[in-house]
């Protein structure tokens, strides 16, 4: 199990030690995600997914998540909570790419939030905020996280569910509640202490392509 600064301090050493380009990090993360998302769709005809995305590196894993199921034939409607423009480096790539595959997100504040699109799909991945996550949650995150816990049928999160500290498992005010958190690397302590065992619902740890000798020193 390891805490927010451990995790944050792996990736960095995996880029910057070892030369593992973050964008392949993300990339890895995005497909498993994609992957467990398709297990939850299992036995859907029809099957349609809402992507929720924030400005950080969460919300580019959540891009990728969009791309990936999109290519697999699965409608994948995807929501920026934000401006495109003050979006993260690698999730602006992300996000760049999709445009080019005519698969935009669509910039949205509380007021252009379609909750029916949430009610609507059979899942809902919550990208907003991992392990980033740093303050008190206000609007228009606030009001968001409210209408996936309202009117979402099933959510699978990035990560973490977004209002989670996943070193204490406090709240910053409001957090997804997940069905399923599929997470990097390892479990975060935050999962079992205090609220989060409630917000996480099944908790599957995918690898990302950390490096295993960074690795053995958590545990
Ligand atoms: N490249 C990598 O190393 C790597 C590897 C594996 C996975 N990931 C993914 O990246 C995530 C971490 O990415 P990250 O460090 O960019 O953090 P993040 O979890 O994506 O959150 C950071 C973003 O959220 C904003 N934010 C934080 N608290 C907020 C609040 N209360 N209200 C509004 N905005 C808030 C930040 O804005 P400000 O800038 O204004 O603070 C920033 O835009 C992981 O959880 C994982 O999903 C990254």
């Amino acid at each position: 199990m390891a805490t927010v600064s451990q995790i944050q301090r792996l990736d960095k050493l995996a880029i910057k030690r070892y030369g593992v380009p973050s964008l392949v990090l993300m990339e890895n993360a995005g497909r498993a995600v994609a992957e467990e998302v398709k297990k939850s769709l299992r036995g859907k005809k029809k099957p349609r997914v809402c992507v929720v995305c924030g400005l950080g590196n969460n919300g580019g894993d959540g891009f990728v998540v969009a791309r990936h199921l999109m290519d697999a034939g699965i409608p994948a409607k995807v929501f920026l909570v934000g401006k495109a423009r003050r979006l993260k480096h690698d999730a602006a790539i992300n996000y760049q790419i999709l445009k080019k595959m005519k698969y935009p997100a669509v910039e949205c504040g509380d007021t252009k939030f379609r909750g029916s699109e949430i009610a609507r799909a059979d899942v809902v991945v919550d990208a907003i905020f991992g392990v980033g996550l740093d303050r008190e949650i206000k609007e228009p995150f606030r009001g968001i996280i409210e209408a996936i816990n309202t009117r979402a049928r099933h959510v699978v999160a990035v990560d973490v569910p977004s209002g989670l500290d996943a070193t204490t498992g406090n709240i910053y005010g409001v957090c997804v509640k997940a069905d399923k958190t599929v997470t990097f690397s390892f479990p975060k302590k935050g999962f079992f202490r205090n609220h989060g065992p409630r917000q996480t619902g099944k908790v599957v740890v995918v690898d990302i392509g950390i490096p295993s000798r960074l690795k053995n020193g958590i545990s």
